[in-house]
């Protein structure tokens, strides 16, 4: 064994101490007031620096601007995106991950972390009905790799989807060389089952919490459709299985052949972490794996190099339990239906649909979606269109709002 000293750079360094003090303070006052603004860049040279400051002065040069200047979103008023905040225990698992680097790819560096991942998809498939899958880095490419294994497992030629389905859908029909069927929805937000045709070679695609409204297509058309695979995006919505209260609002989910789930929404997790599942997932797994001469395992789904997300959802479902996420999860809901309550009895608001799944979208008589989200806080509210008409869209994914609070900024701005 040399005697060679190994690069300070890579061992620990009791600054992270200092690191995780950062952490603590807040930002949102003092340091904001002496940091420029979001597009100044005056702190940064105009090209790549020959030398570095060192790692101390590069984190307390860029400690304001990453902790001061992200948005809130555990602040009391923060219910405008899908974007939750995360517990502090994947906080702590990430920079374990960060220290570690594991790469899910090969067995050989990540032992404990692809167990991590089995056990984690071990855990949530049965919520689905389905027998297995992997973590990637979203649902964009949940849903990119479940129509993959649609179209090499099936053969399907063409994409069926609603009108409100996620981008990704269509973006993933072009990708996979396949055709793109738009089908019209109802006026609730759902896919208008009346207009499917033949679906003999198609991969249809219900959502679960379409990204505008949180509409729930009706997920029993996954049994009934004669659709050569059924895939559910329950990118937003699929954590509504962990919720005795709420499960129900997914049945039927459980006769797709595939699933996706964004575990960065719904199940607090930071990004990127997301899951797709399948019901039949030998098949699957035929379709969407590569081998090659340097793998020992074949590389299974579209990323290659991979992270080990899962190890901060498992520290997660370790420390809360299918009920510490039902709890809030319901919280949630319960929030975007007392908006919805305030919105309804309002004179001066119109709630467009009673939420589903935790999304109220409203507007007000006589102002302005602009006009209304600029008298509030930012980061209260954010918007949608629907049928070319402006809303008000608020997200319940923050168990930190107040929605008391948030019910009274509504109030003041309305009198
Ligand atoms: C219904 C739905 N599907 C898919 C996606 C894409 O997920 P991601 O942003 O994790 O790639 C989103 C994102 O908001 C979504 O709302």
């Amino acid at each position: 064994m040399s005697n060679k000293p190994k690069d300070t750079s890579f061992v620990f360094n009791a600054s992270l101490y200092r690191a995780v003090d950062l952490l603590s303070e807040s930002f949102t006052e003092m340091h904001l007031q002496q940091t420029p603004g979001i597009n100044n860049k005056t702190n940064f040279s105009a090209t790549l620096p020959k030398q570095g400051v060192g790692e101390n002065v590069a984190l307390n040069t860029l400690a304001p601007f990453i902790l001061g200047q992200a948005a809130p979103l555990d602040s009391a008023h923060a219910l405008a995106h899908m974007d939750p905040p995360t517990p502090w225990i994947t906080w702590a698992t990430s920079m374990f991950n960060a220290r570690l680097n594991q790469n899910l790819l090969h067995p050989a560096t990540a032992p404990f972390a692809r167990q991590a991942e089995q056990i984690v998809i071990d855990w949530l498939s049965p919520y689905f009905g389905m027998q297995g899958g992997h973590f990637c880095a979203g649902s964009t490419i949940a849903n990119l790799t479940a129509l993959w294994a649609a179209r090499d497992a099936k053969g399907i030629t063409k994409v069926v989807a609603s009108e409100a389905a996620h981008i990704s859908v269509a973006k993933a029909a072009k990708i996979l060389g396949l055709s793109y069927q738009s089908i019209a929805v109802c006026a609730n937000g759902t896919i208008n089952k009346d207009a499917l045709g033949d679906l003999s070679s198609a991969c249809l695609v219900l959502t679960a919490g379409t990204t505008a409204t949180g509409a729930v297509d009706d997920l029993s058309i996954a049994s009934a459709a004669n659709a050569a695979w059924v895939h559910v995006d329950a990118a937003w919505a699929g954590p509504l299985r962990l919720s005795h209260e709420h499960a129900h609002l997914l049945a039927g989910i459980e006769a797709a052949d595939s699933v996706a789930i964004s575990a960065h929404k719904w199940l607090f997790q930071p990004k990127e972490s997301a899951l797709v599942l399948f019901k039949h997932l030998e098949i699957a797994n035929v379709a969407i794996s590569v081998g090659s001469d340097y793998l020992v395992a074949p590389n299974i789904g579209l990323q290659g190099s991979r992270g080990a997300a899962a190890v901060s959802l498992l520290a997660t479902i370790l420390a809360w339990g299918e009920e510490g996420f039902a709890q809030r999860i319901n919280a949630n809901m319960d929030m975007a239906n007392q908006l919805a309550n305030f919105v309804e009895l309002h004179s001066q608001f119109i709630l467009w649909q009673r939420p589903t799944t935790g999304l109220t979208i409203f507007a007000h008589k006589t102002m302005s979606v602009d006009e209304l989200l600029t008298l509030l806080p930012t980061g209260m509210f954010s918007r949608c269109q629907i049928d070319n008409k402006d809303y008000v869209r608020s997200v319940a994914a923050n168990p930190n709002a107040d929605i008391a609070s948030i019910l009274d900024s509504l109030r003041r701005i309305s009198i």
